[in-house]
């Protein structure tokens, strides 16, 4: 999988996204992920992207052409098309569902939004997909940007280490992980669950599923409902 990052800050998404897993998933040839700076597809002598709005308002406004130019270079040899996603607040709230399918496209172009916003005209030319990361706002899209990467990048086949973890979080879908434990056996009088030292795989398992069950119902009442629902 192809992702690009469009973004006037691409020194702060490469820097993230070339640590830990993420960053042995691009070494490892698992994902490829450039960051682009939209600045460089300024036609300003100054190379601004950005300007005051149209009918007032505080804040400055990123133009459209910058960002078409961006775009439409990705694609610029005949390539394939890309799934472009705009980060913003306005989008739909992003979901471990949504993941799992963006994680199967071949190619995601994700849009930064920074200062008040992006001319809109570019919105409506581009069409793109747009995701939140929360009912909260940040001061630009590359958080969540970096968000949206890494979670799906762990998706991609090879990314995780360990296969059991993954296989594990399918199993448990739609649900809470449960409580993990490592040595020593009692720390600080707290002991670990004795069924997880008894070696007996199937009481493991359903430990852990009640577990799940139980944690979701006590932490995220809305998805242990959808839960039981399905
Ligand atoms: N840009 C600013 N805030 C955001 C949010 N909550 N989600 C996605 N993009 C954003």
């Amino acid at each position: 999988m192809k992702i690009d990052i469009l973004t006037l800050f691409p020194e702060m998404c490469e820097a993230v996204l070339s640590e830990s897993i993420i960053g042995r998933a691009r070494s490892a040839g698992h994902v490829e992920i450039n960051c682009h700076n939209i600045r460089d597809y300024s036609t300003d002598k100054h190379n601004h992207v950005d300007d005051m709005p149209y009918g007032g308002g505080t804040g400055m406004i990123m133009q459209a052409q910058p960002i078409y130019d961006a775009f439409m270079d990705l694609t610029k040899n005949g390539e394939e098309p890309y799934h472009l996603i705009y980060m913003t607040p306005q989008g739909k709230t992003l979901t471990q569902e949504r993941v799992k399918e963006l994680a199967k496209l071949d190619k995601i172009a994700i849009l930064c939004g920074h200062y008040e916003g992006v001319d809109e005209r570019v919105i409506d030319e581009l069409e793109p997909e747009e995701i939140s990361i929360g009912d909260y706002v940040l001061t630009g899209g590359e958080l969540p940007a970096l968000a949206l990467t890494d979670s799906i990048c762990r998706m991609l086949p090879g990314v995780l280490r360990n296969d059991e973890a993954f296989s594990k979080e399918s199993h448990f879908d739609g649900l809470l992980e449960y409580p993990q434990y490592t040595r020593p056996p009692v720390w600080k009088g707290r002991e670990v669950p004795e069924v997880l030292l008894s070696g007996h795989h199937e009481n493991i398992s359903k430990w852990q599923y009640e577990q799940s069950l139980e944690r979701t119902k006590n932490k995220r009442q809305d998805m242990y409902d959808k839960f039981v629902q399905n």
